[in-house]
């Protein structure tokens, strides 16, 4: 059983001071909203989700945010985001003990003038780590990785919603994924990352984040065990970051039933990379299922998709996300929209959120400073 520490109290109340932005971002949008009913329709993304207190984000980069159809597509349909690359070990910290944060600057700046909250992405993975990293052995390893950590995440102290602390470290067989990470320092690394992000900025979530958890399967039960684990001992981790990156053929018969057992267990889950090859219909009742089974999650707290537009998404060719390169909406975001909407006020509103008022109380009692909270 955890105790309630102060550090947990800051996580949570970080939490729920966002949501008083994307509260106040509902009644910017002017989104009729009648009290208590499940009839509301937002006709945003962001403001359909904040309708039962969750998010809706997308993975960004900088360089982009001067292109008129980008940021007015971001501002306008998204309440949340996330640094596609620009947090990443390669780019905050090029040389040994040399941060460089413009890029990741950029993005909580231009969250911030928005009213958006920020997804840290991502301080340890075995990917896109600096070239003087990938030399590195032993406890001179578990140094650098500590110094990592503190240096980012203390950066970025009070501003960031969630971070994926750890990303990908596990096989699809559900053992430790053999990197640099895992044989030079062993299986207690990743709690030390943990520990590590947790001492440099007590008030983000703290997350563990994969690909291939889109279901219940032997990947996912190495984390869910992982995850048992560290309740117990009271490592402090808060989340699971559910990539979801799929296609229209993805099996997703046991995709809610996973998100609700890590649910149960004691810790939130969010969508944090969604993103469907494919086109029409086919594609969209994909992304009806995965918005359908967050919103009927109480723990499930928002949804990311890994990207705005086609035209610069990582998997261009699949088609994958909910505007196409021409920024027009797809079928997939009518789908989506819809299933925020049908969530709004109704059963699968997440049962801890207090009204705006109290959030607005708390937030000010504590002084936590949240990025666009007036
Ligand atoms: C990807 C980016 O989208 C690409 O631009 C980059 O070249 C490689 O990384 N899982 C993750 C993300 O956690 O960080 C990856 O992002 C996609 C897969």
């Amino acid at each position: 059983m955890i105790s309630s520490s102060p550090m947990r109290r800051g996580r949570r109340l970080v939490r729920l001071s966002v949501a008083v932005v994307v509260t106040g971002g509902l009644a910017a949008a002017g989104v009729v909203m009648s009290t208590g009913s499940a009839t509301a329709q937002a006709d945003t993304l962001g403001a359909a989700a904040a309708q039962s207190g969750r998010y809706f984000g997308a993975a960004i980069a900088p360089n982009f945010l001067g292109e008129a159809d980008y940021a007015s597509t971001l501002n306008t349909e998204f309440n949340s985001v996330v640094a596609e690359n620009a947090m990443k070990w390669d780019a905050t910290e090029p040389n040994q003990g040399q941060f460089s944060f413009s890029g990741g600057d950029a993005i909580v700046a231009h969250a911030q003038s928005q009213g958006m909250s920020v997804r840290g992405h991502t301080l340890v993975w075995h990917a896109q780590q600096p070239g003087w990293v990938q030399g590195l052995t032993g406890d001179s390893l578990r140094q650098a990785m500590v110094d990592h950590i503190t240096g980012v995440a203390s950066h970025y102290a009070g501003q960031i919603y969630s971070w994926d602390v750890v990303n990908e470290a596990f096989e699809e067989d559900g053992s430790r994924r053999q990197s640099n990470l895992q044989q030079q320092m062993g299986d207690g690394w990743i709690e030390e990352a943990f520990r590590a992000a947790d001492a440099a900025d007590p008030d983000a979530r703290l997350c563990y984040n994969d690909y291939n958890l889109d279901g219940v399967n032997a990947k996912s039960d190495g984390v869910y065990a992982m995850v048992e684990d560290f309740l117990a001992r009271g490592v402090p981790i808060d989340c699971v970051g559910i990539q979801t990156h799929l296609s229209q053929d993805s099996d997703l018969s046991t995709y809610q039933e996973n998100l609700q057992r890590f649910s149960d267990l004691g810790v939130d889950v969010e969508i944090t990379e969604l993103d469907v090859g494919g086109s029409g219909s086919a594609q969209a009742d994909v992304y009806r299922t995965v918005t359908e089974s967050c919103v009927a999650v109480a723990r499930c707290t928002g949804i990311t998709t890994w990207g705005i537009t086609d035209k610069y998404s990582w998997r261009g060719q699949d088609t994958p996300l909910l505007f196409d390169a021409n920024y027009q909406k797809k079928e997939a975001y009518t789908a989506v929209l819809e299933a925020l909407n049908a969530a709004g006020g109704a059963s699968g509103e997440r049962d801890d959120q207090p009204d705006a008022a109290a959030y607005d109380q708390m937030a000010r009692r504590e002084s936590v400073p949240v990025p666009g909270l007036v």
